[in-house]
């Protein structure tokens, strides 16, 4: 018997236990169809197109664990990725925690990715893992430049009009995607120690005071949120499929 160390081996987590009310009145958002699939099983195909990818654990809507379940047996990943399905909870820190709990102890790089965002493109799933496991940082986050200039204002939020406080440089900000990728370690210890809300897992890293870094994202990363996004969804896959024709 050989006493070597397990196989380095990489899991993605996906939470998809919100509901969507962004998205308006109807199936939770990770149940709902695109292109006649639904939106998870894009997530989960995203995540194990990238041959680092052995296992995904997807975070379902606690009420409907067996439910997603059940979908998942129906669009089966490839031979080579395991997919366990655990529940979420009520926010999507909790969520994400719930399924770090389930990983078994040979994963050693985690990447967290939104069920939100369906149609990442395998070349960013990839630069990711690479930026993780070349060491360079524990954390790694795909971001793109931004296309509106942002002020910061003190919100208002009934309509009225808002003070401007600043307006920061865009050449020095940032839209960040997922998936996001993580030293396990260091991703669970940012979920043991961090509390409050925070919007994004390499957030709660940077609160550590540990190196995040951010690589190229993709366009086709965006995240699924109000009813416009299920417009340009449809018109990305329908683009594929054209594409794939020739
Ligand atoms: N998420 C989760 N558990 C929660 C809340 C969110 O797993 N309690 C997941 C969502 O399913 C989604 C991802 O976190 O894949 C990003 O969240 P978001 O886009 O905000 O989705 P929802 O919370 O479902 O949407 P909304 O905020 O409009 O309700
Ligand atoms: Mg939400």
């Amino acid at each position: 018997m050989s006493d070597a160390a397990p196989p380095a081996r990489t899991a993605a987590v996906i939470p998809a236990a919100g509901r969507g009310v962004r998205l308006g009145p109807g199936a939770p958002k990770a149940l709902r169809m695109l292109g006649g699939t639904p939106m998870l099983v894009h997530a989960v195909r995203a995540m194990s197109a990238s041959r680092a990818v052995s296992l995904v654990v997807v975070v379902a809507p606690p009420d409907d664990v067996a439910g997603v379940r059940a979908l998942l047996d129906e669009y089966p990943a490839p031979e080579r990725t395991d997919v366990l399905v655990v529940p979420g909870g009520a926010t999507r820190q909790e969520s994400v925690r719930r399924g770090l709990d389930a990983l078994p102890d040979s994963v050693t790089t985690v990447l967290v990715h939104d069920a939100a965002r369906p149609l990442v493109p395998v070349d960013t799933v990839d630069a990711v893992v690479e930026a993780v496991r070349d060491g360079g940082a524990p954390a790694v986050v795909p971001a793109v430049p931004l296309a509106d200039t942002v002020k910061e204002v003190e919100p208002a939020g009934d309509g009225t009009p808002e003070p401007v406080l600043g307006t920061p440089e865009r050449a020095r900000l940032r839209a960040v995607q997922t998936p996001q990728g993580f030293d396990r370690a260091t991703l669970v210890r940012a979920h043991r120690e961090i509390t409050g809300e925070v919007t994004d897992d390499a957030g709660m890293v940077e609160r550590l005071g540990v190196p995040v870094v951010a690589v190229p994202g993709h366009e086709e990363a965006f995240k699924v949120t109000r009813p416009l996004d299920l417009v340009l969804a449809e018109a990305v896959l329908a683009r594929r499929r054209v594409n794939d024709g020739f």
